[in-house]
């Protein structure tokens, strides 16, 4: 557990004076579908913490947004209506604007380099902010790989990309990005994306390896362009007013496990992504592969942008650099 994470625990451990164990039963919420790795890495969790408290405390996991988008389930956290979340960070990064640093356009060269990246003292800190100015506790990072772009038009360079409504996940620094590339950015919940591609609604999407190859947004493009330009980490999150009633030895208990299960998640996308992308290869739709330089100065603008916004941008670049493989 980071340090302000335990500083509030303690803090809330004096105010309820010693909160003895009790039995409980959480609810924890996602927005992505029950197959999903984060929802599998939720019900592991649940089951886990099951096991661990000889049955007193069970977890049941709501998918595919039955309790609400993530900026509902964010309230619900704050309030207390909702125990747990996993969910992207970029809902987080639109209370926190710190948290936009991790969204550095090629902070990470692969990843696997996103996953340490994650895995740092650096970003982990970071997650000391949320007790205070969200009102939850971060647990930790979970990942949801590198994120690609998928056109219905033929794309060879990035001013093929101006002009076209680009479906992005609702946060700011990926909105500045394509604003950036003179794309007109179109904020949009992952469950309508299929139908918007399909029918035009948009012209092309902002989407990680694994959906574009299982829920097969391929075969609605013309190109896929594989840019890798991005990491989009998750974190697991307990809603602060929960955490305060928690024994410590509950808290301990929960930072280890929902922490295990969420660094899996980092792992599972390690290991899958590199198959992922070779299956978007092999289909009938045209790949393109680029790099920093398809972005033209895209990633200069978006960097002037987010050094003012993010007092975490320098440290992370330090911790990428550390981190990247000779
Ligand atoms: C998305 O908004 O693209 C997204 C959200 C959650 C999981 C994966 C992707």
């Amino acid at each position: 557990m980071n340090t302000v994470t335990k500083t509030f625990a303690r803090a809330a451990l004096v105010l309820s004076i010693a909160a003895p164990a009790m039995a409980e039963e959480f609810r924890l919420g996602l927005i992505t579908p029950p197959s999903h790795i984060w929802t599998q890495a939720a019900e592991d969790f649940g089951t886990e913490l099951a096991e661990a408290s000889d049955g007193a405390h069970s977890v049941t996991v709501f998918p595919a947004r039955q309790l609400g988008n993530e900026a509902e389930m964010l309230q619900q956290l704050q309030t207390g209506a909702l125990d747990m979340a996993f969910m992207t960070l970029a809902e987080v990064s639109n209370r926190v604007p710190d948290f936009g640093a991790l969204y550095a356009p090629y902070l990470a060269d692969d990843v696997a380099h996103a996953g340490r990246i994650l895995r740092s003292d650096t970003a982990t800190g970071m997650l000391d902010q949320l007790p205070a100015k969200v009102g939850v506790v971060g647990v930790g990072y979970g990942m949801g790989g590198l994120r690609q772009i998928v056109s219905r038009g033929e794309v060879d360079s990035a001013e093929d990309l101006a002009g076209l409504k680009l479906r992005i996940t609702p946060f700011d620094p990926i909105l500045d990005f394509y604003n950036a590339l003179g794309a007109a950015p179109t904020p949009m919940p992952l469950p309508d994306v299929y139908d918007a591609l399909a029918n035009g609604q948009v012209d092309a999407i902002d989407m990680d390896a694994e959906l574009i190859w299982k829920l097969k947004y391929y075969e609605l493009a013309d190109t896929v362009v594989l840019s890798n330009h991005m990491m989009f980490p998750m974190v697991g999150l307990v809603s602060g007013r929960v955490w305060a009633e928690l024994s410590e030895d509950d808290r301990a208990l929960i930072d280890e496990l929902m922490g295990k299960s969420l660094d899996g998640t980092i792992d599972t996308y390690v290991e899958a992504e590199s198959e992922w992308l070779d299956q978007i290869r092999a289909t009938d739709t045209p790949t393109v592969e680029v790099g920093a330089d398809f972005f033209g100065d895209a990633i200069e603008k978006w960097t002037a942008i987010w050094s003012e916004k993010s007092s975490s941008l320098e440290d992370l670049r330090a911790v990428a650099q550390e981190t990247a493989e000779e």
